[in-house]
């Protein structure tokens, strides 16, 4: 069985000599749990890939604490600098150069010339970085394929025994994986939409593209994947419930019809979840992949999402929504 620890100081020490010594550690960060390791050690990083079944050409992130440390691993021209000066720490992973000798395992970076770097705003996942001193490549903490975990447990139930080691703190604040902006291009473009939206870069970009708007080939070889799938199918944008169906609310469900009649109040307990009564999209991506996994059960004939506005952290909720309906 996998250790679920509470972050004390001691259990923060435990993370850091583990890291230290080659090995893979789920550590929780503001957006997603990651599940971590030295991202200089191949074997390491090898351990990362096999934990998660995770292929091989699907590049890994690079957590450091800070620029300074960014800037041992990536080259960061002015308009990277001005970027991450405004957004770090946070939930935005930067595209950028990757240094020659940067020593960063090619495992981690899957072969490219390119590093995604990000800061966590996290104080654990902060003191375990600079602790260990080496730039921890870390994905989200489950199985490949799987939504991405925001509680310990979810790690737990994902991964079992493949994350021994399980650095708790509670439910993650954002509760979607980081926004990724490439910026080897001449127009910085979101591979992945995230808590940073494309209206809160343009106060410091001139220009933002979005790919899913630009080309059908992503450059960010994880969107090529199948992910966030749960075993049973979603229908999207539902305005009533069919019968078997479970019910993934958003907001009032005054106006939701129930197939056979009824209401939805009246549906039982395991068939039924708000993401946010008050219609809140900060709330409603915290709650996105608890909620999605808490209905994702075989007695369900498929899990009927209402409408989330596609504003704001509302864009970055329905691109996790398509592509579980998708998978
Ligand atoms: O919030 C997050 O980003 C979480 C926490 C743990 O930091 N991490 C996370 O990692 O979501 P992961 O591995 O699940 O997603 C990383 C995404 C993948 O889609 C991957 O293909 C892309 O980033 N990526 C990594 N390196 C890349 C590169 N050099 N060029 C383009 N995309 C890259
Ligand atoms: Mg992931």
């Amino acid at each position: 069985m996998p250790r679920i620890v509470t972050a004390t100081p001691a259990a923060i020490l435990e993370a850091i000599a583990l890291i230290k010594a080659g090995e893979i550690v789920a550590l929780p960060t503001e957006t997603v749990y990651g599940l971590g390791a030295n991202a200089l050690d191949g074997d390491a990083v090898a351990k990362i890939f096999a934990a998660k079944s995770r292929p091989a050409v699907n590049p890994l992130i690079i957590h450091v604490c800070d620029i300074a440390m960014a800037q041992e691993y990536v080259e960061m021209d002015a308009r990277a600098l001005k970027v991450a000066h405004h957004f770090w720490a946070g939930a935005l992973t930067l595209i950028l150069p990757k240094k020659k000798n940067s020593g960063v395992s090619d495992l981690a970076t899957a072969g490219l010339e390119t590093l995604a770097v990000r800061v966590p705003n996290h104080k654990i996942m902060q003191a375990v970085i600079k602790g260990a001193g080496v730039p921890i490549a870390a994905p989200s903490a489950n199985s490949s394929g799987q939504p991405s975990a925001t509680t310990p447990k979810h790690v737990a139930e994902s991964l079992g025994d493949n994350a021994p080691f399980i650095l708790a703190d509670g439910a993650s604040a954002v509760g979607l994986e980081s926004t990724v902006l490439d910026l080897t291009c001449a127009v910085p473009t979101i591979l992945r939409p995230g808590a940073v939206t494309r209206e809160m870069l343009l106060e410091v970009l001139d220009e933002v593209v979005s790919e899913e708007a630009v080309s059908a080939a992503p450059k960010s070889p994880g969107l090529l994947l199948k992910h966030y799938a749960p075993s049973i199918p979603m229908r999207l944008r539902c305005v009533d419930v069919k019968r078997g169906e479970a019910l993934l609310a958003f907001g009032s469900t005054k106006f939701m019809g129930i197939e056979g009649g009824g209401h939805v109040k009246d549906l039982p307990e395991e068939r039924f979840r708000n993401l946010s009564e008050e219609g809140d999209l900060n709330q409603a991506a915290h709650n996105l992949f608890t909620m999605m996994r808490d209905l994702d059960h075989i007695n369900h004939s498929a899990i009927a999402v209402m409408n989330i506005p596609d504003i704001g952290i509302g864009i970055a909720i329905n691109e996790r929504l398509r592509r579980a309906a998708k998978g």
